[in-house]
């Protein structure tokens, strides 16, 4: 044979090989009330339109083309596994609630690797029932009250006080966030050594961005090392603090009931640190790209600022009343969330056939609920893809009666976002100083892509002007 007839023979085959997989597939699927769906090419499924769509501007027809298909649940084939994909509320929050149950968290191993073992992430059973509740004693409403408030305040204006010119914000927000969260678990100020461990970990941040071929990537490789270099810092002051108390949430790691060991405490804190700063600064630079793309809502929330300041007279630091008093900001809060989608869903597996609507998920397959998809369904949410805080105003009419079921941001059951109300407060506090002491237009046209992550393309830059120079060039 030439090589010709060795081509064709093997296309041949290869054509042969899909028709019975697909045939396979059909009656098995006919037998076991599978959701309707394509699940493409055999081993890539359809991960590249997936993967197509996320990278641009608009990745709604991806889930907008099968859900005029086939409904609100299909199934299809991403990342190596045919996958249920749901865009309906009640499926959503039925595989929310019945983690552990009917459901289990279920990541790859690229992503297992870089957050180590011991993650929250990854944590499973009662260990991780602990260790959320846990992680919630330090981050709720009370405590931020009480105690994280006025660091998130201080340390909030202290980056903003070097602002001039042209600003990275994305930057300048990761810097912010990543302070705040080494401040919360292990009570160090900025300094040296939290510079140099952010270095490192934004190698780590960046493994993730290589998902689906990680084995091919350097950046993944990279990654890999960085996370051994944070962890080895981390494990000396975890070592450290076994001998001198604190009080903060690495001195509650270490008296853990049954006891942690380093390893353990160390991969808890690199999940921890990736949580706290990378979802909430990316949260914070997209508020601000709304906002300067709806001049009406940017002019109410510099109003409700300035009134506020205006109020306080002498007492400088934001207090917890402030905060509850800033109700357009908490619009705007939530309508960022609803629109930037930063977890746009989750990934379980099914520990058992599980039926639901009329339909079978097989035991064993990964199921996405896709949170995206229902903040974006205009039966949810009218004009859902426009950014309109004005839609969370009381009597509004945006909004379907019911949002606690539709509008999920955090996720919800049993693994709800420990953070949630945490991450608002340093936004909310955030956009505080940003729209009190400066103006700002964007530096250069910038783009929101959501493969791999939510994110603009390039970190959105601005020219910053303080608002008091702009005062007085403007009244000369
Ligand atoms: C917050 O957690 C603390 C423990 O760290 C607890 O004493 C307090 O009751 C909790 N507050 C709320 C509002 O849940
Ligand atoms: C904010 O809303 C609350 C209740 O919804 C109301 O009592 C309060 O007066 C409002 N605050 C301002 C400053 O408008
Ligand atoms: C924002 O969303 C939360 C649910 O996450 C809700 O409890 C709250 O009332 C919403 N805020 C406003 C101003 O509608």
């Amino acid at each position: 044979m030439n090589s010709t007839d060795i081509f064709l023979y093997l296309l041949l085959s290869f054509s042969f090989l899909v028709l019975v997989l697909h045939l396979l597939r059909t009656t098995n699927r006919r037998k076991l009330h599978l959701p309707p769906g394509n699940l493409g090419l055999p081993f890539l499924g359809e991960t590249l339109q997936l993967i197509s769509a996320y990278k641009t501007e608009n990745p709604e027809p991806f889930i907008d083309d099968r859900v005029s298909k086939y409904g609100t649940v299909f199934t299809t084939h991403v990342f190596g596994e045919p996958t249920v994909f749901s865009a309906d509320p009640d499926i959503n929050r039925f595989i929310l609630q019945n983690e552990g149950r009917l459901f289990e968290s279920s990541y790859p191993g690229s992503i297992s690797n870089l957050l180590g073992r011991h993650s929250l992430l990854l944590m499973r059973g009662n260990l991780h029932k602990r260790m959320h509740s846990l992680t919630m004693s330090f981050a709720n409403s009370s405590i931020i009250r009480d105690h994280l408030l006025v660091d998130i305040d201080r340390l909030v204006r202290l980056n903003m006080e070097g602002w001039t010119g042209r600003v990275l914000l994305m930057e300048e927000a990761k810097k912010i966030t990543f302070q705040l969260t080494v401040k919360q678990l292990m009570s160090f100020d900025p300094c040296e050594w939290t510079e140099n461990l952010m270095k490192e970990y934004m190698l780590v941040i960046e493994g993730f961005f290589t998902v689906p071929l990680p084995i091919f990537s350097t950046t993944y490789r990279r990654a890999i090392q960085a996370r051994g270099k944070v962890a080895e810092a981390l494990g000396l002051v975890v070592r450290a603090r076994r001998r001198e108390r604190k009080n903060d949430m690495l001195a509650a790691l270490l008296d853990e009931e049954g006891g942690l060991s380093d390893e353990e405490i160390v991969d808890f804190m690199v999940a921890l640190l990736v949580a706290g700063y990378e979802t909430t600064s990316t949260i914070m630079t997209l508020a601000v790209k709304f906002l300067t793309e709806t001049p009406p809502a940017l002019a109410q929330l510099k109003d409700e600022h300035d009134e506020i300041l205006a109020k306080k007279g002498e007492v400088e630091t934001l207090q917890w009343d402030d905060y509850k008093s800033m109700n357009f900001t908490q619009c705007v809060v939530n309508e960022t969330l609803r629109v930037a989608n930063i977890i746009s869903g989750v990934f379980r597996r099914a520990m058992r056939d599980v039926s639901i609507k009329g339909y079978t998920i097989p035991k064993g397959w990964k199921v996405f609920a896709s949170l995206r998809a229902v903040h974006m369904d205009h039966d949810h949410f009218k004009d859902a893809r426009t950014f309109n805080p004005w839609r969370w105003q009381a009597n509004s009419g945006s909004n379907s009666c019911n949002t606690v079921n539709v509008f999920t941001p955090f996720g919800g059951g049993p693994r709800r976002c420990p953070g949630a109300e945490l991450a608002r407060v340093e936004l909310s506090v955030f956009l505080h100083h940003l729209v009190t002491q400066f103006s700002w237009v964007p530096a250069e046209q910038d783009k929101l892509v959501f493969f791999p992550t939510t994110r603009t393309q390039k970190r959105y830059p601005i020219i910053v002007q303080r608002r008091s120079e702009f005062k007085c060039s403007s009244t000369l």
